[in-house]
This record gives structure tokens, C-alpha cells and sequence, in this order.
């Protein structure tokens, strides 16, 4: 495979985004984002090129008191087991580390790729009653299709 560059994504890449992430909110793996939440947010979105081609993105979300999480994580099945994956995490880690973050969760089906990083898991009871988490839970897991039948793992990370 060519090499592959992480870098912030622009608002050129919107469509982009929202086309990688369409067929895996389908499969349940990543929520829904409209391309103009995508827009506004976009500041928050690092992306895997390789040449001119998006091959990966990952977005960070502020939960304000240090408290980011992981999320929109998708790298396109030609290039996936090349790294991007790994690197787009480590790539944001660093941006909650440059925005002040104390703590990076996530909530994923793929908890290996996250706890070679050095995540830990947080049991799913502990994660529900920690109020930490509660903004989390009210605005995406309130609305997940999965809410009845959750098969993510919570992960976490003291990154400050
Ligand atoms: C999950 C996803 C982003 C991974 O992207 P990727 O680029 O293939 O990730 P990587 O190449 O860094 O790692 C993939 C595999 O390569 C291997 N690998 C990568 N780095 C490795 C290392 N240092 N040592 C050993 N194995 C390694 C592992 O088998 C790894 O799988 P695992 O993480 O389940 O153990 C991608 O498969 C995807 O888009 N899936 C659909 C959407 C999704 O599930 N998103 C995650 C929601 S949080």
C-alpha cells in the first residue's frame, strides 16, 4: 500500500466523510452524522489520505472538564489492517492532549484496537452509573437502535 498521511479534515472532505461513514451506520457500527453536522464539526475530524483518496476518518468529541471520546472511527475495507486505524486514534489522542483533555473514552465493537493503545475497559454497569458519562448516554445512547441489545464495550484513557 502507498504511504498514508493523517491530517485534519477540511470542509472539502464532507461528503466524503458522510460516504464512509453511510454504510456503517448501517451496520451499526458508527451513528449517524448528517454532512451538515459533519460541516459544523469539522474541526474535530483528523482523516487518513492515501494520495488524493480519503481512506479513513475519526472524529473528537468534547464533553467540556476534560472528558473527550472517540468516535466516527471508520477506515474503508481496501486499507483496512494497514494501521490507519491505530493511527487516526493516536493521531486524536494527541488533539485532546493539545485541547486540555484529562480522560478519552469510547464505546466500540472493536475494543483490541483501542486497548493496544492503552485504553482500559470500563465494565458497561460502571460506565451507565458514573455521572461523568451521563451527557454521553442522554444524547447518543438514548437514541442508539442498539439500546435494547448494546454489544459495545466501554473503553478509557487517562491521556492528562
Ligand atoms: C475498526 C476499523 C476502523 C479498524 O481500522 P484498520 O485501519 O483496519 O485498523 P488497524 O489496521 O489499525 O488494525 C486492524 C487490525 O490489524 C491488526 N493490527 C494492527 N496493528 C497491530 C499491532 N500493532 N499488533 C498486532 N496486530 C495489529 C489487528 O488484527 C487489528 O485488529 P484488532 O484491532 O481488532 O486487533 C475498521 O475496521 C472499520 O472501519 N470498521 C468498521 C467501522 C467500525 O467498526 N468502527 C469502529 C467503531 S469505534
Amino acid at each position: 500500500m502507498n504511504s498514508f498521511v493523517i491530517e485534519p479534515a477540511t470542509p472539502d472532505d464532507v461528503e466524503s466523510i458522510a460516504a464512509l461513514l453511510a454504510p456503517n451506520v448501517i451496520k451499526q457500527s458508527v451513528l449517524p452524522r448528517s454532512s451538515s453536522d459533519i460541516l459544523e464539526h469539522i474541526g474535530n475530524f483528523r482523516v487518513a489520505r492515501v494520495g488524493d483518496r480519503l481512506a479513513g476518518c475519526v472524529a473528537l468529541r468534547d464533553f467540556g472538564g476534560g472528558l473527550f471520546e472517540v468516535r466516527s472511527l471508520v477506515v474503508e475495507d481496501d486499507y483496512s489492517g494497514c494501521g490507519l486505524g491505530s493511527a487516526l486514534v493516536k493521531n486524536v489522542l494527541s488533539l485532546a492532549v493539545e485541547r486540555g483533555g484529562i480522560e478519552v473514552f469510547t464505546l466500540t465493537i472493536r475494543p483490541r484496537l483501542f486497548t493496544r493503545l492503552g485504553f482500559e475497559e470500563v465494565p458497561m454497569e460502571s460506565f451507565h452509573r458514573d455521572d461523568k458519562y451521563h451527557e454521553k448516554i442522554w444524547s447518543d445512547c438514548r437514541l442508539c437502535p442498539k439500546i435494547d441489545c448494546c454489544d459495545e464495550i466501554a473503553l478509557r484513557i487517562r491521556v492528562g
